[in-house]
C-alpha cells in the first residue's frame, strides 16, 4: 500500500500541469522561497492549486478561510480567485512560516486581500466564531492532521447553507484503506471521512488526487 507504482501518473501530471496550472514566475518564486526556507515539501501541487482557485471560482468566494498555511502556495491559488474586495484568513501555528508566507502574499501583490494569523488553529476558529465573523464562502482544511474532524466541526460553525469545505490529505496513499492503521494522522483523516460519510450537515465526497504526490485525496463537503 505504501509504494504505489507511479506508472503513468507523473506524466499524467505533467500533461495537466503544463495545460492547466502552469505556474507563473510569482509562483515559481514563491515555490523556491518555500524551499530555501528549509520549509517542508508539503505545499499542495500546481494541479492541486488550480483545482482549489476552480472551486472558489465554482462558488463565488468572496471570503476564504485556509487552516494551515506553510508557505502561502495554496493561499496564493486561492485568493487569485477573490474578486475585488474579497478577503482570505489563512490559520497558522508556526511564526516562522507565517513570515515566509506573509513575504509571499507580498511578492504576489495579495498582502491587501489575504491576512495570515498566528496561533493553534482551534483557539483561533474559536476567537473567529466568538467575533462574530461573517459566514466564510469557502474553506480549506490543510493543517495537522489528527483534529481533522475538530476542523471541520468549527468549519461549519463558520458556515452557511452552500458554503464549500474541503480537506486536503484524505487518502494518505491508500493507508485510510487500513481500518487499524496506526498512525494518529491516519486515524484523524479517517474519522473526518466517515463523519462526511454519514453527516446531515453537508453533501460530501472523497475526490483523489494522484500525480506528483502520489495518490492522495481532497475531502469536498458542501454545507447544507
Ligand atoms: N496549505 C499549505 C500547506 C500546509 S502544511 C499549502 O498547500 O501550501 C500544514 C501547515 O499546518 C504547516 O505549516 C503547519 O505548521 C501548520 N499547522 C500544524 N499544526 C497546526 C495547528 N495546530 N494550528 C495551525 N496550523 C498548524
Ligand atoms: C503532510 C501534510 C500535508 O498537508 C500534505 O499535503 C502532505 C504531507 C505531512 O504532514 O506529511
Ligand atoms: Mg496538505
Amino acid at each position: 500500500m505504501e509504494a504505489e507504482d507511479p506508472g503513468v501518473l507523473p506524466d499524467l501530471e505533467h500533461y495537466i500541469a503544463e495545460r492547466f496550472a502552469a505556474e507563473d514566475e510569482t509562483l515559481r518564486t514563491v515555490r523556491a522561497t518555500i524551499a530555501s526556507a528549509g520549509l517542508p515539501d508539503i505545499s499542495v501541487s500546481p494541479t492541486q492549486g488550480k483545482l482549489l482557485h476552480l472551486f472558489a471560482l465554482m462558488v463565488k468566494a468572496e471570503r476564504i478561510l485556509e487552516i494551515g498555511t506553510l508557505g502561502g502556495y495554496s493561499t496564493i491559488w486561492l485568493a487569485r480567485a477573490l474578486p475585488e474586495g474579497g478577503k482570505l484568513i489563512s490559520l497558522e501555528l508556526e511564526e516562522t512560516h507565517a513570515e515566509v508566507a506573509r513575504r509571499n502574499l507580498v511578492t504576489a501583490g495579495l498582502d491587501q486581500k489575504a491576512e495570515v494569523r498566528v496561533g493553534p488553529a482551534v483557539r483561533l476558529l474559536g476567537e473567529l466564531a466568538s467575533t462574530g465573523e461573517p459566514p466564510f464562502d469557502l474553506i480549506f482544511i490543510d493543517a495537522d492532521k489528527p483534529p481533522y474532524l475538530q476542523y471541520f466541526q468549527l468549519a461549519v460553525g463558520l458556515s452557511r447553507p452552500g458554503t464549500l469545505i474541503i480537506a486536503d490529505n484524505v487518502i494518505r496513499h491508500g493507508k485510510i484503506l487500513d481500518p487499524d492503521h496506526p498512525e494518529e494522522e491516519v486515524e484523524g483523516v479517517q474519522r473526518l471521512n466517515d463523519h462526511l460519510a454519514v453527516t446531515a450537515e453537508a453533501v460530501a465526497t472523497v475526490l483523489p488526487t494522484v500525480g506528483i504526490k502520489g495518490l492522495d485525496g481532497f475531502a469536498i463537503a458542501l454545507v447544507t
